[in-house]
């Protein structure tokens, strides 16, 4: 079967400055050349969203693992997710700290049989693991609550797609859904979170609403957790699918109820059949993908559409 891939780093209201639009574009054609090529050499769905999500955390230009936004507190808790869709199985963390890639941990909850852990069973399974302590702050994320804070934490969240000064406020996190030579489908998701949120906020990323697959589709979500959360996104569209609607179809009908209720949130989308689908009400949705001849992304759609794919 031919491979494919779709990623995301973000949605958001807005993308200024040619330098920013070519800087997350590089970003992402190279996170998709990499792990496509991985992906053709025959890597399991499973094992290739783990590597492009970990080269997604490790970019400290998007919103999760290094580069996380910190919390109203000025501490940095990430979350995670990864869903494998052949086995059905969901694994993920929930603000967990110090740590450099938390989609590592959700691939060794895929193995457990409590799959889905919380700060303090994240931690200590961190500990178990003997993972190094990692610090992921970087002086653009400490910046930018500094100067928040002199604001009394106005702002709703954090601006998280690309440089401060090259970007509006917008909503990060990052995700990754894969189609191996098998026909396995797999979604990963990984996010800092919105940023100056309460503590204890609980972000969409790690529940089946941000991200979930099954073995007809895949789907990953960006976007106001909040908002991803009350149209259970992700598992809607896969759902959908299952029930018989192509995946643009599903797309659109769930891209279209969002807008109605005013949501603002993306997602990227994969179904077995080897077609990709993306969606956002966001302005801008910072998505890339590999269709099995050529690399494509949807940094300058900025029109009406609710949907675009590509099989
Ligand atoms: N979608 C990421 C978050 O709101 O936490």
């Amino acid at each position: 079967m031919q491979p494919k891939l779709i990623i995301h780093g973000g949605a958001g209201s807005s993308l200024k400055g040619k330098g920013g639009l070519a800087v997350v574009r590089e970003a992402l054609h190279g996170i998709v050349a990499t792990v496509y090529g991985d992906l053709c050499q025959g890597k399991t769905a499973l094992d290739a969203v783990v590597q492009g999500c970990q080269l997604l955390e490790d970019h400290p230009r998007f919103n999760a693992g290094t580069g996380s936004v910190l919390q109203s507190d000025g501490q940095i808790r990430m979350s995670a997710a990864l869903m494998d869709g052949t086995a059905q199985r969901f694994s993920g963390v929930i603000n967990v700290a110090r740590v450099k890639n938390p989609i590592q941990l959700a691939q060794t909850l895929q193995g457990e049989s409590d799959r889905v852990l919380s700060d303090y069973g994240a931690a200590e399974l961190l500990r178990e693991l003997q993972m190094p302590i990692y610090n992921p702050l970087t002086d653009l994320r400490l910046e930018e609550w500094l100067l928040e804070r002199k604001g009394d934490f106005n702002k709703e969240m954090a601006g998280v797609i690309a440089e401060q000064e090259l970007s509006e406020p917008g909503r990060g996190t990052i995700g990754v859904v894969a189609l191996d030579q098998q026909g396995q489908i797999v979604a990963g998701t990984s996010t800092g979170g919105k940023g100056f949120e309460r503590i204890g906020r609980v972000s969409d990323s790690a529940m089946p609403a941000g991200n979930y697959a099954t073995r007809q589709a895949g789907v990953s979500c960006t976007g106001i957790g909040e908002d991803i959360i009350d149209e259970c996104l992700a598992a809607k569209i896969v759902i959908r699918v299952g029930d018989g609607l192509t995946l643009g179809d599903a797309m659109v009908k769930s891209m279209a109820e969002a807008r109605g209720n005013g949501r603002d949130l993306g997602a990227i989308a994969l179904a077995a059949d080897g077609t990709l689908a993306w969606g956002k009400t966001s302005e801008v949705l910072l998505a890339a993908y590999h269709d099995g001849e050529n690399i494509g992304d949807t940094l300058e759609w900025t029109g009406p559409d609710l949907m675009g794919q590509t099989t």
